[in-house]
C-alpha cells in the first residue's frame, strides 16, 4: 500500500509530482521516488526513507521532463532500501505500482529465462520488465502494457511511462484505487482525488478491472477487451490546502486536542440542538432499528469503536451484534441474515481488508452502510447509504480524532435505533442524548485535567518492556485501544485485557516491572474491575488508575498512580476514558524519542491484505 501519482503535462513536472506525494504520504514513507522522460531518456530519482530525502535531491539535482510517474513506499516486497524503492524501470520503460502482484514469482521466473536481469527484490520490477519484453517483442507500447496487466494475479494500480513517449501513460486498476484527474491541457492519474487536489477538481474514479491511456489532451478508458467505457466525472470538494501542525509539535496532539471540536462538528451534524432530537437519515434509522442482527467490520482502532457500539447497540438498542475484523471476516464465509444490514467503519474509505469485508457482504445480500471520515472515499462510494465523521484530515499515523468522530457517530446512531425501536422512552433518549451534547466540554475538561499528571507518569511508563491495560464493558475495548496506542508510537510491548480474564492467564506476567493501566468509571461494573485491581496489587501489579471521584475514594490509595476523571453518563464514559489514554502514549512516545506522526514500519491507509 502505497501512494502513486503521475502527471502527463505542460513544462516540467518533477517538483509537482513530489509535492502531490506529499500529499500521498500517508499511504506509506519508507521510500520515495519519481522517473520522468528528459528528452525522451527515462530519468530518475529515487531515495529511501522520508519524502524530505527526495525532495532534498531533486532541489539539488533537478530532473526535467513533461511526462512523469511518482511513488510513496509501504514496504511489502523487499526492505525499503533506494534500490526497492519505485519507479522500477528498464531503459525503456519505467511504473509505479500500488498493491501486490500475487504471481511475481512465477513471472520473474519465466522472464529471467529471457535473460531479464533483476535489480531489486520486489513484486513490481517484473511488471517493468513483463512490459519491457513485449515491446522488445515488437508491440508498441499500448499493447505491451496490455499483454502485462492480462498476466498479472493480485491487487494492482499502475501507472506507466515510455521513452520516447513523451504524451503517453497507462494504467490500470485492479484491487486498489486510481483516479484520473482533468486539467487544462494536461491529465493526471492518483492513488486519491486528495494527491490532486491543488491540480484540479475534475477526477474520475475508476472501477476495478478499468484500464487507461493517457495523454495531455484526456484519457480513454477502456477494459481487458479493449471495449472503451465511460465513467463519471466528479468535481471533488477536496481542499487543496495542507493541513499544518500550529502550535502543536506533533499532528498526533494537535488532533488529541481537536477533539472537543470535532466531536461537537459530528453532534451537531446529527442532532438537532433546539429539539435534541437525532437527525439521522429516517430510512437509514428504520433499517437498523428492524434488523434482525446487525454485523460491524473494520480494522485496527476502527474495529475498536464497532467494538464499543456493539455494547451499545446491544444494552440500548436491544439488537444483536456481530462484530469482527475485516481481514478475518472477509475469508470466514459467514451465513448472513437476510434483509440483514452490515456496517463498515473507516476513517480513510480506503482499507483494503474492510472494503472486501464490503463486498463480501453486499454479494450476501446485506445492506451496506459506512461511517467514513474521507469524503468521496472507495468503501463511501460502494455502500447503500453513508454517515460522516467530521474530524477532519487526520495526518498522524495513530488515529485518535477519527476513533471519538466514530464512536460519536455510532452513539447517536444507536440512540436513534433505540428510540424508533421503541427500546427506550422518550425521557431516557433526552437524557442520553444530553449527555452526547456534554461530549465537547467533557473532552475538553479531560484534556485540560490530566494533561500535565499524565506527561510527568509517562516518563516512568516509557522505562516499561511491558503494559497491560484492562477494562470491563465498553471499557474493555478502550483498554484494547488504549494498548495498540502505546504500541504503535512508543514500540513498547503492550495488551489489552478485558479485567475479568486476568485470572485466566494473564495475571502470571504481573510482577513489579508491569505497569497496569486500569480504565474504570465507578459504574455498575466497578466492584468487578475493583476486585481485579486488588488481585493485581496484591501480586506486586504497579496500577495505573482512571477513574472519577468515588472510584479514587475506594480505590485509589493502593495504585502507584492515578488520573481523576470526570463523572460522567456510563453511555459516553468510553468516549471520554480514551482521550488518556491516547495523551499517555504520545508523552510515552515522545519520552522514548520515537518518530510519534509516523512511526515505523506503518502507514495511515492500508490497501493491502
Ligand atoms: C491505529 C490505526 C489503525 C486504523 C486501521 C483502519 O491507530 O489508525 O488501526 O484504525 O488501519 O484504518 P481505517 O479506519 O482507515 O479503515
Amino acid at each position: 500500500m502505497c501512494g502513486i501519482i503521475g502527471i502527463v503535462g505542460k513544462g516540467d513536472v518533477a517538483q509537482r509530482l513530489v509535492d502531490g506525494l506529499r500529499r500521498l504520504e500517508y499511504r506509506g514513507y519508507d521510500s520515495a521516488g519519481i522517473a520522468t522522460l528528459d528528452n525522451g531518456k527515462i530519468e530518475r530519482l529515487r531515495a529511501e526513507g522520508k519524502l524530505i530525502n527526495l525532495d532534498e535531491r531533486l532541489k539539488k539535482a533537478p530532473v526535467r521532463g513533461p511526462i512523469g510517474i511518482g511513488h510513496t513506499r509501504w514496504a511489502t516486497h523487499g526492505g525499503p532500501t533506494e534500490r526497492n524503492a519505485h519507479p522500477h524501470a528498464t531503459e525503456r520503460v519505467a511504473v509505479v505500482h500500488n498493491g501486490i502482484i500475487e504471481n511475481y514469482a512465477a513471472l520473474k521466473a519465466e522472464l529471467e529465462q529471457h535473460q531479464c536481469r533483476f535489480e531489486t527484490e520486489t513484486d513490481t520490477e517484473v511488471v517493468a520488465h513483463l512490459v519491457d519484453h513485449h515491446l522488445k517483442q515488437g508491440m508498441d507500447p499500448i499493447t505491451a502494457a496490455n499483454a502485462a496487466f492480462d498476466r498479472l494475479e493480485g491487487a494492482y494500480a499502475l501507472a506507466v511511462i515510455f521513452a520516447n513517449e513523451n504524451n503517453l501513460m497507462v494504467g490500470v486498476r485492479q484491487g486498489t484505487p486510481l483516479a484520473v484527474g482533468y486539467g487544462d491541457g494536461e491529465m493526471y492519474v492518483a492513488s486519491d482525488s486528495y494527491a490532486l487536489a491543488p491540480l484540479t477538481k475534475k477526477i474520475c474514479f475508476l472501477e476495478d478491472g478499468d484500464r487507461i491511456r493517457v495523454n495531455a489532451g484526456g484519457v480513454t478508458i477502456y477494459n481487458r477487451d479493449g471495449k472503451e467505457l465511460s465513467r463519471p466525472i466528479r468535481i471533488t470538494a477536496q481542499s487543496g490546502e495542507t493541513t499544518g501542525k500550529g502550535e502543536y509539535r506533533h499532528f498526533m496532539l494537535k488532533e488529541i486536542f481537536e477533539q472537543p471540536s470535532v466531536i461537537g462538528d459530528t453532534l451537531n451534524s446529527f442532532i438537532n440542538p433546539a429539539t435534541r432530537e437525532i437527525t439521522l437519515p429516517a430510512d437509514l434509522v428504520e433499517m437498523v432499528a428492524k434488523a434482525s442482527r446487525l454485523t460491524l467490520v473494520a480494522c485496527g482502532t476502527a474495529f475498536y469503536a464497532c467494538h464499543v457500539a456493539k455494547y451499545w447497540f446491544e444494552q440500548i438498542a436491544r439488537i444483536p451484534v456481530e462484530i469482527d475484523v475485516a481481514s478475518e471476516f472477509r475469508y470466514r464465509e459467514a451465513p448472513m441474515p437476510e434483509g440483514g444490514v452490515a456496517l463498515f467503519v473507516s476513517q480513510s474509505g480506503e482499507t483494503l481488508d474492510t472494503l472486501e469485508a464490503l463486498r463480501y457482504c453486499k454479494r450476501q445480500g446485506q445492506k451496506i452502510v459506512s461511517i467514513v471520515n474521507t469524503i468521496e472515499s472507495t468503501i463511501e462510494r460502494e455502500s447503500d447509504m453513508v454517515l460522516h465523521t467530521l474530524a477532519g484530515p487526520e495526518i498522524g499515523v495513530a488515529s485518535t480524532k477519527a476513533f471519538t468522530t466514530q464512536l460519536t457517530t455510532l452513539a447517536c446512531l444507536v440512540l436513534a435505533a433505540a428510540a424508533k425501536k421503541g427500546a427506550i422512552d422518550a425521557k431516557t433518549v433526552g437524557a442520553m442524548s444530553d449527555s452526547l451534547r456534554q461530549l465537547p466540554s467533557l473532552v475538553n475538561s479531560v484534556l485540560q485535567d490530566t494533561a500535565v499528571t499524565i506527561e510527568k507518569l509517562s516518563r516512568e511508563i516509557a522505562e516499561a518492556r511491558d503494559v497491560l491495560y484492562l477494562g470491563r464493558g465498553a471499557m474493555y475495548p478502550i483498554a484494547l485501544e488504549g494498548a495498540l496506542k502505546l504500541k504503535e508510537i512508543s514500540y513498547i510491548h503492550a495488551e489489552g485485557y478485558a479485567a475479568g480474564e486476568m485470572k485466566h492467564g494473564p495475571i502470571a506476567l504481573i510482577d513489579d516491572k508491569v505497569p497496569v493501566v486500569v480504565l474504570a468509571p465507578h459504574d455498575k461494573l466497578f466492584e468487578k474491575t475493583a476486585s481485579n485491581v486488588q488481585e493485581t496489587i496484591a501480586r506486586g501489579g504497579q496500577v495505573l488508575l482512571f477513574t472519577d471521584r468515588d472510584g479514587l475514594t475506594q480505590l485509589g490509595r493502593g495504585c502507584r498512580w492515578s488520573v481523576r476523571m470526570p463523572v460522567s453518563d456510563a453511555f459516553v464514559a468510553p468516549i471520554l476514558y480514551v482521550i488518556p489514554v491516547q495523551l499517555l502514549a504520545y508523552h510515552v512516545a515522545v519520552a522514548k524519542g520515537t518518530d510519534v506522526d509516523q512511526p515505523r514500519n506503518l502507514a495511515k491507509s492500508v490497501t493491502v491484505e
